[in-house]
């Protein structure tokens, strides 16, 4: 059973506009395997599942499913054949009911012509499928109503009405906590049991190596290898990866921290009480908490994109009024968001115009100057390494860690000198996290202050020179780098310190 091969990927080649996604890329995929796919941003993961899903068409290759020549023109065929995927991106509509959703475009009849709903079998079959996916839910509840972590399970239970042979996963746990992730994996191990086949694109090698059997690493739209992940290391797929070994991970500088740069105090709002902080000029001040905490919420607070109840901000010692972000702006503050699709770029605009966004009138007196612009830009995609490094690409075009990257050069082009970053590595390789991490060095030594808001307990240790730990909206420790550990943190983040 093993070795059955369900699905063969051969030869596959697709092109963009001055990129070839994929270049002959071919790939065995086991029956009942855990298989990653894992490359740096813009290898052509996402281009693979999208061929494989029917969403993209391929230029050159064979598919083969269960032995046999397949041609996937569209999303139907996929689901005919019995390929379901899950997307990074939530497609939930929150109007509609868990069950509604699941069965969306598919709900089953008790009449054909005219049709009429079988609510009473809809309403059995996905109790059924949310019990088997452990979940303690009613099906009836309004998908808006739930946390991120529950819409994406109702993503794999929607997946799972059609009975896929095979289930994609492209990244699902960027946004779940850990209690969350963990529930995850279980039900990864527990379809792979019931002989289904796992698609598993992460960035997070860790996940890899405790979840997928196989492995294969995508570079430049090329396939660099397939391993058995018993035979196979860390530090291996890393080399595989970026074609060289890190040394660094987390490339910290020693910065002198200067005077006080913002404190608050006593910060109330809805999802968060009394926290009060501070963070230095030359500052790398982590916050860390499990996903729900109230970190975001604080941070829009400060940032006035959300109202507060009560608490003071102060900059450079002063007591300042922030009431909106363009306060906030004023004041010197910038403020990298978590939703980077929603809430941090404008998806049909280029490269260029996204990083200029935000500071147009730094870069532009009384005109606006084109050239210095374009030299700006370039500047921030050869700094970040963007990939393709074209200035003219459209941001709906590139990959999601790309697009990430934009968002963070928009903010880092602004003459802001207290910055916040919410996940600022969030689907971001290995190789570029470090890229991340310079650019936020280079903000410290000029100077400014970083707040860096991380779910990733390594990020936080290796990159913060003190850690504010938040427990169900309330801040239960601060701690200096040097006393900091993993242990500690977590229990300050589970409210047990
Ligand atoms: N619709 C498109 N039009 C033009 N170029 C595209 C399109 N979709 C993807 N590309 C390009 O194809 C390449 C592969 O992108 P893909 O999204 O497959 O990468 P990925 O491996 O999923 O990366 P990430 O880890 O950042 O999600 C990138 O250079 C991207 O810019
Ligand atoms: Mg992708």
């Amino acid at each position: 059973m093993q070795n059955n091969i369900i699905l063969e990927i051969k030869n596959l080649s697709k092109q963009f506009p001055g990129v070839k996604a994929l270049d002959d890329v071919s790939i065995d995929i086991r029956t009942a395997e855990v298989h990653a796919l894992l490359g740096e941003n813009g290898a052509g993961k996402s281009t693979l599942i999208k061929i494989l899903t029917g969403a993209y068409q391929k230029d050159e290759g064979e598919i083969i499913f269960n032995g046999e020549q397949v041609q996937i023109t569209s999303p139907n065929d996929a689901i005919n054949y019995g390929i379901g995927a899950v997307y990074q991106e939530l497609t939930l509509i929150p109007q509609l009911s868990i069950m509604e959703n699941m069965f969306l475009g598919n709900e089953p009849l008790l009449n054909a012509n005219p049709p009429i709903i079988n609510w009473d079998k809809m309403k059995k079959s996905s109790a059924e499928i949310l019990k088997m996916l452990g979940l303690n839910i009613n099906p009836l509840t309004k998908t808006g109503a739930l946390g991120v972590g529950m819409q994406q399970m109702v993503e794999i239970a929607k997946a799972l009405v059609r009975t896929p042979k095979i289930l994609i996963m492209d990244e699902p746990t960027s946004s779940l906590s850990a209690a969350e992730t963990e529930r995850l994996f279980d039900v990864v191990e527990s379809l792979k049991k019931k002989g289904i086949t796992i698609i598993y694109i992460s960035h997070k090698l860790e996940e890899i190596m405790l979840l997928a059997d196989r492995v294969t690493v995508l570079r430049d739209g090329k396939k660099v290898g397939t391993e058995n992940i018993a035979d196979i290391n860390e530090d291996k797929l890393i080399q595989m990866m970026v074609g060289r070994s890190l040394n660094d991970k987390y490339p910290k500088y020693q910065v002198e921290i200067k005077e006080e740069a913002l404190r608050i105090e006593n910060f109330s709002g809805n999802k968060f009480k009394d926290v009060s902080f501070d963070v230095h000029h030359g500052e790398i001040l982590g916050v860390y908490g499990l996903v729900g905490a109230g970190r975001t919420e604080v941070a829009r607070a400060i940032f006035g994109a959300d109202p507060k109840q009560k608490g003071e901000i102060f900059i450079d010692g002063k007591p300042v009024n922030i009431k909106s972000p363009k306060d906030a702006i004023a004041n010197g503050l910038a403020f990298l968001p978590e939703d980077r699709k929603n809430q941090g770029l404008i998806l049909k605009n280029t490269v260029e115009f996204n990083i200029n966004l935000s500071s147009l009138s730094i870069n532009s007196k009384k005109w606006i100057n084109l050239c210095k612009l374009k030299e700006k830009a370039l500047d921030m995609v050869n700094q970040l390494k963007i990939q393709p490094p074209y200035i003219n690409h459209i941001c709906l075009n590139l990959s999601g860690g790309n697009q990430q990257k934009v968002v963070i050069a928009k903010w880092v082009m602004t003459d802001a000198n207290i910055f916040i970053f919410d996940e600022p590595t969030r689907g971001i390789d290995v190789g570029s996290k470090v890229e991340v991490y310079n650019v936020m060095n280079s903000l410290v030594k000029k100077g400014a202050a970083v707040i860096m808001i991380s779910s990733e307990m390594e990020e936080i240790l290796g990159m913060s020179d003190r850690i504010v730990v938040m427990h169900e909206g309330k801040v239960t420790a601060i701690l200096n780098r040097r006393d900091a550990t993993s242990e500690k943190i977590c229990a300050a983040a589970i409210g047990r310190a």
